[in-house]
């Protein structure tokens, strides 16, 4: 497949188009795509304080060779750079963790599943509405999932791109009505710079030699990332997770 551009970088205003005609079912990814995503999540600090926390990292999905792949980079105030890969090959069962501290690489793995699990708009989503974005009018369908279980109500919206059933932004907001006051977390997903196809293969795929030798143990670094990986497609995985 071609690499071409599928979608533009996330517009702040829409255009909602009246609902009239037949809904969009809710989609899975399109087979192999590649791009970038940033997530924002409020966190309570011990003292009270909410903060947001922003992750980015560079994703590869790819559900044609059960592959998917995440670049994590880290700037530290000292000029520090720390590059965590993380390399899920799910035909293997295996997942790697590389970890470039300025050429210097660390490899650790692990066992996954044999089975990938590909990212969709949850089944019980409801078609909300069609929208156009910016001035190029991308097509946009987004879609809105309510669960209400265990005192945790969540609301998440999905937001995709029409024709090829790419994201471009989601919400998710979980009110937990057990404490009182009732405690509300929010995290939202953006995609940009999003391309069909993997050019780049070796970018996200390569598996370093590091890697066949004897394995590091995983690295704090490599640890939180790996948390942070998890998050990262946490809203289109909630009928396999949950
Ligand atoms: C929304 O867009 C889809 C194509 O993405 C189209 O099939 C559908 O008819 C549109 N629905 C409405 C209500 O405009
Ligand atoms: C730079 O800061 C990071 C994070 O605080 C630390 O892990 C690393 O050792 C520091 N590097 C140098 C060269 O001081
Ligand atoms: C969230 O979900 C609840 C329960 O289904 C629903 O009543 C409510 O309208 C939703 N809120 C939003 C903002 O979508």
């Amino acid at each position: 497949m071609a690499c071409r551009v599928a979608s533009i970088v996330v517009v702040a205003v829409f255009l909602l188009v009246q609902a009239v005609a037949e809904e969009p079912k809710p989609c899975c990814w399109i087979s192999q795509m590649y791009g970038a995503c940033m997530v924002q999540e409020d966190k309570e600090l011990e003292d009270g304080t909410i903060v947001v926390e922003d992750t980015l990292a560079e994703f590869a999905y790819d559900k044609t060779f059960s592959a998917k792949a995440f670049i994590f980079t880290e700037t530290f105030e000292n000029g520090t750079q720390l590059i965590a890969r993380i390399v899920e090959l799910s035909d293997l069962g295996i997942a790697y963790f590389i970890q470039d501290n300025q050429g210097q690489t660390k490899c650790s793995k692990k066992r996954i599943p044999a089975r990938f699990k590909p990212n969709c708009v949850p089944e019980a989503a409801r078609f909300w509405s069609n929208a156009t974005l910016g001035d190029h009018a991308l097509n946009g369908n987004i879609w809105e999932r309510n669960k209400f279980e265990d005192g945790l109500l969540t609301n998440t919206t999905y937001l995709m791109a029409a024709d090829y059933c790419v994201p471009l932004s989601v919400n998710h907001v979980v009110y937990n009505l057990n404490p009182s006051p009732p405690e509300v977390d929010l995290v939202t997903y953006d995609y940009a710079d999003v391309r069909l196809g993997i050019c780049d293969r070796d970018k996200f795929f390569h598996i370093p030699e590091e890697c066949s030798q004897s394995q590091d143990a995983m690295t704090p670094f490599m640890e939180k990332k790996l948390k942070q990986r998890q998050m990262m497609e946490m809203p289109f995985r909630l009928d396999t997770l949950m």
